[in-house]
């Protein structure tokens, strides 16, 4: 049996875009049941219905509350049997109960190598602060923001004087390639999670190739497909 996910966007959604995608080519067993956006304009909801999958605007301006959106988000999920949730660009914190509800079901990307450059802006704040190595992390969603056990990460270089804008497109490449691998793996069952520390079970597929990606380090390997 695929996966069943509820994908939520804010913006986009070229994330959701690369599941869907690799959805199609038949290495992502799973099947998205719905895609919530908490914008109207999110380009993610495009996205979603020309492929057919059900959509969601839930607005969070239109709740009193960050737990009374959450709860509609929850229910929305519910509806449609989703098993696990996806975070691809969805720049809302969600509250303890919506994250204890899908415990190490649910799974952010984050565009910087956590824990450095939390929040909103991870690759311009790495560009501007100077680093040399940036990248791209897909943790678990815990209570704290860009904080759960780590998955996988991915780096790239960073050039001096490299606009955020620059980093952000060389990063969204690679997050393309390891978000839909983690939900895979999340698919498979094979994300054994002690304390933070996350240990996958063995492949049972060779490695990618990477050669089309330039310089970069990903880790755990990414497999044939991915
Ligand atoms: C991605 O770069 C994702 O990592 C980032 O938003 C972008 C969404 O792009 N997420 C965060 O910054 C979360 N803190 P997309 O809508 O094209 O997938």
């Amino acid at each position: 049996m695929p996966l069943s996910l509820a994908v939520l966007v804010s913006g986009g959604g070229s994330n959701l875009q690369a599941l869907i995608d690799r959805i199609e080519q038949g290495v992502l067993d799973a099947e998205i049941k719905l895609v919530v956006a908490n914008k109207p304009d999110a380009y993610g909801l495009i996205r979603a219905r020309k492929n057919g999958i059900p959509t969601k605007v839930v607005v969070h301006s239109d709740f009193p509350s960050r737990g009374d959106f959450d709860r509609e988000v929850l229910r929305a999920i519910e509806a449609h049997q989703a098993e696990a949730v996806i975070l691809a660009g969805f720049m809302r914190i969600l509250s303890p109960g919506f994250v204890q509800a899908f415990h190490r079901r649910m799974l952010n990307i984050h565009p910087a190598l956590l824990p450095s450059f939390p929040g909103a802006h991870g690759q311009r704040d790495a560009a501007d602060y100077g680093v040399r190595i940036s990248g791209c992390t897909v943790h678990f969603v815990d209570e704290i923001m860009d904080h759960g056990p780590v998955v996988i990460q991915a780096a790239v270089p960073a050039e001096p004087g490299e606009g955020g804008d620059a980093l952000a497109a060389r990063i969204l490449k690679l997050e393309h390639r390891i978000f839909p691998q983690a939900v895979q793996w999340l698919a498979e069952g094979r994300l054994i999670t002690e304390d933070r520390h996350v240990r996958l079970t063995p492949a049972k597929r060779p490695p990618a190739d990477l050669s089309d990606l330039g310089v970069c380090l990903v880790n755990p390997p990414l497999e044939q497909g991915f």
